[in-house]
Parts: C-alpha cells; sequence; structure tokens
C-alpha cells in the first residue's frame, strides 16, 4: 500500500504523542527541570545561594556540611529533604543514625529556608535547598560549577530504618561500597570521585581508633599515625569532648585532589578511603585522579549532578514544607 507520509500525520504518531504526554502528567516524572521556580519564585536560586555565601562566611564548615547533607538525603531512598525531618509525631529522625555522626548545622538549614519563606511561602522545596546548597558550597571549597535541575519534592516522612542499609560504615568493603552507588546508577569512577569529598571537613576519633589501637594499621604512614595518635590519645574517646582528626591537614577547606594525593602517601582517613588506593578496580583511577585535578573535578560534578537527582519523588508523593523540620501535617 502506498503511503501518503509528508502529506498527513500518521495517527499513530499522534496517538503516542498523546500517549506520552499523559504519561508525564500522570506520573508526575521529569519535573526536574532547569531554573524550574522561574515562574513561581524568580530570585529563588539567587536567595539561596546569598544565604550559602553569608553562612560560609560566619561559619566556613556550613559548606562542607551542605556537601555531606546531599549525600546522607539522596543516598536514603531519594533525594526528598527526609533528612532534615526531627523526631516528631511518629516521624524517626534520620539524624539519630549511628551512619549521621557528625553532621553538623542543621539549624542553618532554617536560615535559608526562612530566606525562601519571606520571599515566596510554601514555594520552594527543602530538598532543593538540599542540593543547591550543596552546588553553592561546593563552588565556595574551590570545587567545580555545577548546573542543577530543581523541581524536587520534600518527603511526608523520614526513613531511618533505611539509612544503614543505604549508608555505607566507614570500615566497610570497597566492593560493598562500590555496589551501594551502583544501585543508584553511579559507577566505579562517579565513586571514586564522590569520595572526594573527604578532602573537606572532618572525621570523629571514633570512627579512626580502630586503626590506632590496639595496633597501629600498617598501611598507614607512621608519621601520619603519629599524628592521629596525638588527635586521638585513647582507644575510647569520650564522646562529650569533640576530639577529631582533620580530612586534610594541607588544604583543610578546598574540595581539590589533595585527597587522593594523600591516599598514595598512605595518608588515607578512614578505612574506607585507604582501601581506594588496595583495590585493584578502584585503584588506577586514584591515580589519574591524584594527576589531574581537572579530571577529578569533571568526574566529581558529573557523579554528585547522578546524586542529585537520584528518584526524584512525583508531585503527588511528596510536598513543600513550610519548615523542613517537620511535615506540614504536624
Ligand atoms: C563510602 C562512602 C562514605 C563513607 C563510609 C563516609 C563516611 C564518613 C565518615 C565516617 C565521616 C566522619 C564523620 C565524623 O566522624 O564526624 C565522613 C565525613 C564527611 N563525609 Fe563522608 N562518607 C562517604 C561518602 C561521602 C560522600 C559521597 C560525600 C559527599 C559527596 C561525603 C561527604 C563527607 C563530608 C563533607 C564529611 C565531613 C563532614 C564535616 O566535617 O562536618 N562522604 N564521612
Ligand atoms: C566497623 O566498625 C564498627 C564500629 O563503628 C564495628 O562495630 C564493626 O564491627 C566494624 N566492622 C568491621 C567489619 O570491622
Amino acid at each position: 500500500m502506498a503511503s501518503n507520509r509528508g502529506d498527513h500525520f500518521c495517527p499513530s504518531f499522534i496517538f503516542l504523542l498523546l500517549q506520552l504526554l499523559l504519561l508525564q502528567f500522570y506520573s508526575g516524572k521529569g519535573d526536574l527541570q532547569l531554573n524550574y521556580y522561574a515562574e513561581s519564585c524568580p530570585n529563588a536560586e539567587e536567595i539561596i545561594k546569598q544565604q550559602v555565601i553569608k553562612l560560609y562566611d560566619k561559619h566556613g564548615n556550613t559548606a562542607v556540611s551542605w556537601v555531606r547533607n546531599l549525600f546522607h538525603d539522596c543516598m536514603v531512598k531519594s533525594c526528598d529533604a527526609s533528612l532534615l525531618l526531627e523526631t516528631r509525631n511518629g516521624v524517626e529522625s534520620e539524624q539519630k543514625s549511628e551512619r549521621s555522626f557528625g553532621m553538623r548545622n542543621f539549624k542553618y538549614v532554617k536560615t535559608i529556608k526562612e530566606a525562601l519563606e519571606n520571599e515566596c511561602p510554601m514555594t520552594v522545596s527543602c530538598a532543593d535547598i538540599v542540593s543547591l546548597s550543596a552546588r553553592d558550597g561546593i563552588v565556595l571549597l574551590g570545587g567545580p560549577r555545577i548546573e542543577m535541575k530543581t523541581g524536587r519534592k520534600d518527603s511526608k516522612e523520614g526513613y531511618l530504618s533505611e539509612v544503614e542499609n543505604s549508608i555505607p560504615n566507614h570500615n566497610d568493603t570497597m566492593e560493598l561500597v562500590l555496589s551501594r552507588f551502583q544501585s543508584i546508577g553511579i559507577g566505579t569512577e562517579g565513586t571514586v570521585a564522590l569520595l572526594g569529598a573527604h578532602s573537606v571537613g572532618r572525621v570523629h576519633c571514633v570512627n579512626l581508633v580502630h586503626r590506632l589501637y590496639p595496633t597501629v594499621d600498617p598501611t598507614l604512614d607512621p608519621d601520619y599515625a603519629e599524628y592521629l595518635k596525638r588527635r586521638c590519645p585513647t582507644p575510647d574517646p569520650d564522646p562529650k569532648k569533640v576530639l577529631y582528626a582533620r580530612n586534610d591537614r594541607e588544604t583543610p577547606m578546598v574540595l581539590d585532589n589533595m585527597y587522593y594525593k594523600h591516599l598514595l602517601q598512605h595518608k588515607g582517613l578512614l578505612l574506607v578511603d585507604q582501601q581506594l588506593t588496595s583495590d585493584p578496580t578502584t585503584s588506577p583511577l586514584v591515580d589519574k585522579m591524584a594527576a589531574d585535578n581537572g579530571y577529578f573535578h569533571d568526574q566529581f560534578a558529573r557523579a554528585v549532578l547522578l546524586l542529585s537527582e537520584n528518584n526524584q519523588l512525583t508531585a503527588d508523593q511528596g510536598e513543600i514544607r513550610k519548615d523542613c523540620r517537620y511535615v506540614n501535617s504536624d
């Protein structure tokens, strides 16, 4: 049969288009878009950026916290600000998990949210604050600029019981770590790059002492082990004394490839950090990142973007919280 393609739209093509439109409408997926708040709150991204800068000027480590928040929020279920919920009315805060140990600066999320509520009430999600504050914090820490979509929704529940199944522990095997990231679509290269976030911030002694006592982990550089023992003088650190070591003593507030250089010198802080050099699938990537900061930044940016888009909530599953600490119905 001769077709008259070109003269008319094929009806089945129109049908397909309609189906795609309906699918998009009903699933509510694909909601993430660049500058999602262009109409509803045109200054949203600028307000977040200004607040992140102001907070950084007063407390530099807020920027570090925003980066860790992105990981802990997005890795558990989705980027839905479930991490920010405090314990109340049936919600058990994810912040109580042992994995969240040492997380700080949650109170300053409120500062950012209040600035947004003043300009556009109930419009900008806490989940987008988590993602964009991380994005802006990364720039302040000398990391790459990352173009991020917005339009995330906030969860109506917390997932405390999921945290330990999602966030690896400081002493987990590289195999397990890689499989956790693989399950959210981040491959080996992305995982190695993401761990470069440990180029900034600190680790409390509880997460280190097993590498120092009763015997020093033989893979640790001896001088570095001495430094760590000075920072963490006993095998049972008093939880009330905030004892910690810096992730990177040379450039502790810069997101650079110093982390990988230190790994090559056997100065990895956590067991997982150091294992990047002993696992044959990750060690060539450590070499590459140690040699080329630009390559590290490119891979880091790509992986942060993947992390920030993990499994976003559909419009009807989520909400826009008024106060990031509580679901709206409370
Ligand atoms: C295998 C994966 C990971 C493990 C096991 C892990 C574990 C840890 C641990 C134990 C600490 C120290 C907490 C403390 O004692 O205060 C820490 C700190 C930190 N982590 Fe990770 N982490 C992982 C991946 C990531 C990723 C992917 C990011 C971000 C992209 C990240 C960002 C941070 C930051 C910024 C800090 C410093 C926080 C501060 O100084 O307040 N981590 N991590
Ligand atoms: C990892 O460290 C935790 C304490 O943070 C400890 O309870 C656990 O036994 C350790 N696991 C391994 C495999 O060493």
